[in-house]
Order: structure tokens, then C-alpha cells, then sequence
């Protein structure tokens, strides 16, 4: 059987720094709350001209190089962002362009923070049955200019960024042994789409609009949402949570990974955490922590990854990954 194995990640910040203490001089918060609230102490910002698909090639490049491949190799690219750079076309075919590449096929999706795991979904779903065989799977977001600078309860907790991995279709024997995505389950509830929105679009205002969060209940489904669709797709995958080697969770409040952690009984060291230095980045936030992990030499080849997200719509999902 074919399976869908990650064989490089690639992550990109904007070079600028926005630290919790500038914030505060600018809206009536403190370093103190955001640190003890979200756990988050910083995030960075993309420069004036800096588009979301600058973020997202940046990415790109650097998963590619770590995979050894060039763009020449790629036959899929999907881009999940909440922020394309315009309306249409599609951030994906933009990167496409950036690239190099006038081959293959590219598209994004619209799952906001959940954006990396349903593209991540979908790519495995054309992997494995054959339709392509090298595919760039991107998360890439500038959140920020789609704040209200002026909303202490929303501008505080988001940030730019990008992550992106390579994924290849290799040959597997069918059990959780096999390296790659072994299994991946999503959801969405749309009565829920006015707890996390954006007020204006393209189809309605014919403005961008601005985020808009009611954080406490948005936070309560989140923790129970995760656990639920974590313990999903590790059964669907024949494993169980004592399995797991990391969790590569979206990024959004520290107290969110914590209370998760704590119902599948997972102790919070095996949990990557991020989110301290760059803040809730949407769909680049399960890509930038996974990149960082590999990276500094905590992920091994052999261990069970479990990636997780929810967001706006409300949409969540989780992948079993075997490295
Ligand atoms: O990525 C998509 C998923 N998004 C999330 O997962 C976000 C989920 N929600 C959260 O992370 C948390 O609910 C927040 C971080 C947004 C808020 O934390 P909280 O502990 O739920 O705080 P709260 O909303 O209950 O607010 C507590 C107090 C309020 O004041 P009062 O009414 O008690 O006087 C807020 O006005 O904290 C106040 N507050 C702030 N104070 C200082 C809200 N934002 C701030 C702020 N600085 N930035």
C-alpha cells in the first residue's frame, strides 16, 4: 500500500520581533496577563510589501532543501491560509509562481487554523491513491492584518509566519509500523462560526474585515474537541495515546496544549511548544513547531508524531504521523 511519509519541513518568520512589553504601551495589557493567560511572550511581524506567499515560499524552499529535492520534483502544492494575499488567485498558485514551477497542480483551503491539517488530509488522500506523488504541503499566514490593533482581547494572541513540509508516496505494508501519515480524521460544526470570525469579506463588506473571537468559549470546545479528535484517529490508526512519542499541536494558548495533554494523559514534556515565541500563527502553527522539533534533534526517525488543530468555523482534526 502507498503511504504519504514527510521527508522534509521547512519553517519562515518575518524578521520582526513585536515583544508583549511594546504591545502593552500601545493597548491597555500587560506581560504579565499574556504570559500567565496564552504563554505567549512574543510574535513576529511581516514587513510592509512582506505578502503572506513570501512567507510561504520562504518555508517551501527550506523544506525542500532539507528534503533534497527541488521544485522540479513537486507535482502538488497546497497552501492552507486564512490570508491569501488577494482574493483570488489562490496564495498556492502565487508560491507555484515564486517557485519556478509551471507543472503540476496547486490550490489552497480555507480551514483557518485548522488550514495545515485538512491540506495535510487532502494531500494524503491524493498520494496514496495514486494521483500524484511529491507534494509541498505549506501553512503560511500574516494574522496580523487582519487584527484590530485596538482589541486588547484578540491583537495580543496572533503573529506572522510559515511552515511546510514535503511529503513523498512510498511504498508501505499496511500497519502502524509504516513510516508516514497512518491515519487523519477532521471535523467542522458551523453553528459555531460566530465565536471566531472575521467581520467582512470579499462576498459581503467587499472589505478584508477584522478578526473577531469570543476567546473564553472558543477556549472550552477547544480542549474537548482536541482530546476527542486526538483519541479518533490514534484508535483509527490501531494506537493509543501511551503510543505517542510528541504532540505537534496548533499553537494557540499554552492552557489549551496543557488541559489536552492532561486528558489523554500525556505529560506536558512531550507536548512541542512554540507557541512562547511566536504566538497563534493559524495554519503555519502545527508546520513551525514540527520543523522546530526536527530541527533541534527532538523528533527520531521511528517515532509516532500526533499533530492536532482547531479553529474558526469551528473546524479541528488530527493526524497520526510515524516518523
Ligand atoms: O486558534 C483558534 C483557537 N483560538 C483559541 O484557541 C483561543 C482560545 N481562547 C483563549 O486562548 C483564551 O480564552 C484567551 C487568551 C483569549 C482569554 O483568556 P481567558 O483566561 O479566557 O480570559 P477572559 O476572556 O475570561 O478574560 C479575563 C479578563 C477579562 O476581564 P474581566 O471581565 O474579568 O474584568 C478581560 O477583559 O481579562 C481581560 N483581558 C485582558 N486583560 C489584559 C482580556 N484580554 C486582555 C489582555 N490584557 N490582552
Amino acid at each position: 500500500m502507498i503511504r504519504a511519509r514527510i521527508i522534509g519541513t521547512g519553517s519562515y518568520l518575518p524578521a520582526r520581533v513585536l515583544a508583549n512589553a511594546e504591545l502593552a504601551a500601545t493597548v491597555d495589557t500587560s506581560d504579565e496577563w499574556i504570559v500567565e493567560r496564552t504563554g505567549i511572550r512574543q510574535r513576529h511581524i511581516a514587513a510592509e510589501g512582506e505578502f503572506t506567499s513570501d512567507l510561504g515560499t520562504a518555508a517551501a524552499r527550506r523544506a525542500l532543501d532539507s528534503a533534497g529535492l527541488s521544485p522540479a520534483d513537486i507535482d502538488l502544492i497546497i497552501v492552507a491560509t486564512a490570508t491569501p494575499d488577494q482574493t483570488f488567485p489562490a496564495c498556492a498558485t502565487v508560491i507555484q509562481h515564486k517557485l519556478g514551477m509551471t507543472h503540476g497542480v496547486a490550490f489552497d483551503i480555507a480551514a483557518v487554523c485548522s488550514g495545515f491539517l485538512y491540506a495535510l488530509s487532502v494531500a494524503d488522500a491524493l498520494l496514496t491513491s495514486g494521483a500524484h506523488r511529491t507534494a509541498l504541503v505549506i501553512g503560511a499566514e500574516t494574522f496580523s492584518r487582519l487584527l484590530d490593533w485596538e482589541d486588547r482581547t484578540t491583537c495580543v494572541l496572533f503573529g506572522d509566519g510559515a511552515g511546510a513540509v514535503v511529503l513523498r508516496a512510498e511504498t508501505g505494508t499496511g500497519t502502524a509500523a509504516d513510516h508516514g501519515i497512518l491515519a487523519h480524521r477532521l471535523h467542522s460544526d458551523g453553528r459555531y462560526n460566530d465565536l471566531l470570525y472575521v467581520d467582512g469579506g470579499p462576498g459581503s463588506t467587499g472589505t478584508t474585515g477584522k478578526l473577531r473571537m469570543k476567546g473564553r468559549e472558543v477556549f472550552r470546545h477547544a480542549v474537548t474537541n482536541l482530546a476527542n479528535v486526538m483519541t479518533e484517529t490514534l484508535a483509527a490508526a490501531g494506537l493509543a495515546a501511551d503510543d505517542v512519542a510528541w504532540v505537534i499541536p496548533h499553537q494557540a494558548n499554552l492552557r489549551i496544549l496543557e488541559g489536552t495533554a492532561r486528558k489523554l494523559n500525556l505529560p506536558l514534556d512531550r507536548v512541542i511548544v512554540t507557541v512562547q515565541a511566536h504566538a497563534n500563527t493559524s495554519a503555519a502553527s502545527v508546520p513551525l513547531a514540527l520543523d522546530t522539533a526536527v530541527r533541534d534533534g527532538r523528533i527520531k526517525t521511528g517515532d509516532l508524531l500526533l499533530l492536532e488543530a482547531m479553529g474558526g468555523g469551528f473546524t479541528w482534526g488530527a493526524a497520526a504521523v510515524r516518523w
